[in-house]
């Protein structure tokens, strides 16, 4: 029997790091699989995907742009994935395409592991996060599953952070949108920056010394360079007082793990691949 394949799907893709991360998993857990890149053509992605699954694929992991045509694609979706609207795990069975979304929910299991350090939690906390686009709607539904007091949006564009904001109200959380210009006198434990300003190398316009005294401000990047500071928003956020700061490398290695587990019904260890990786080159989940 040849291994089982997967891969990673996306446009550009050249950069992902799953297939290093989940060829550690693999090797962690005494499994024997292939995992491959695929860029798709950006208009193409339904024919990839049917393509990889013909030629025995077991699963897929999504990425940009593609998240919400996986979301579309998938036959039956986990609660999370529909949720979100938008997918980041295909796996093949026999029934269907079954799309799950592990963005989120790999998000808060690096943070609790950064805020735990520490001994903090998501319990109580303010959130603002920073974005409204597919990044922002993937991580909103499993952060208010940790019950925060209150959950601010924003975003440029303010229709789009009130939308999404609307999307997720009436639970126990407040969740609200307001515009960055108005955030100058708001404090909150926790900033994410969901946006994805940085990867185009232009400098996200705040106001001055919002990030001062956030608890943990954290960004969805990484870059080159200590996870503290790796990113320019990272950088400015330090610079402000922020009392902690982590980037997204390591919410990149827990939503591949909740992926393999999904795939493999194994969930790998993530701290020694974490800290494998961490030599670092530019890139986002
Ligand atoms: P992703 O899937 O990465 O979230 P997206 O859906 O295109 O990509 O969303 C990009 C997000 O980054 C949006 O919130 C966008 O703001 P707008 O909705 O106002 O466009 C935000 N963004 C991108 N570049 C930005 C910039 N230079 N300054 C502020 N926000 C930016």
């Amino acid at each position: 029997m040849p291994p089982d394949r997967y891969a990673v799907i996306g446009n550009p893709v050249a950069h992902s790091k799953s297939p290093l991360i989940h060829s550690m998993f693999a090797h962690a857990a005494g499994q024997e699989l292939v995992y491959e890149r695929i860029e798709a053509p950006l208009t193409d992605f339904a024919a990839s995907v049917a393509a990889f699954g013909d030629a025995g694929g077991r699963g897929l992991n999504v990425t940009l742009p593609f998240k919400i045509d996986a979301f579309n694609l998938a036959r039956s979706h986990s609660e999370r994935a529909a949720r979100a609207g938008a997918v980041n795990t295909l796996k093949f069975e026999s029934q269907g395409l079954f799309g799950d979304n592990t963005d989120g929910a790999g998000l808060v299991r690096d943070l609790l592991r950064v805020l735990g350090d520490v001994g903090l939690g998501l319990y109580a906390s303010r959130i603002l996060v920073l974005g409204a686009g597919g990044a922002a709607r993937g991580i909103i539904g499993p952060l208010l599953a940790e019950h925060p007091r209150a959950l601010t949006i924003t975003n440029r564009d303010l229709h789009k952070a009130l939308e999404l904001a609307q999307r997720f109200e009436g639970g126990a959380t407040t969740v609200d949108s307001v515009a960055l210009e108005a955030l100058t006198h708001e404090r909150f434990d926790l900033v994410i920056n969901a946006t994805s300003a940085g990867l185009g190398g232009v400098t996200l316009a705040l106001p001055e010394r919002m990030l001062r005294g956030a608890q943990l401000v954290y960004d969805l990047a990484y870059g080159d360079g200590p996870p503290e500071s790796s990113t320019p928003f990272l950088a400015r956020a330090v610079e402000e007082g922020a009392v902690r700061t982590a980037d997204g490398l390591g919410m990149l290695v827990e939503q591949a793990a909740l992926s393999f587990a999904l795939w493999r019904g194994i969930t790998p260890a993530t701290a020694p691949v974490l800290a494998a990786l961490r030599s670092g080159d530019k890139g986002r989940t």
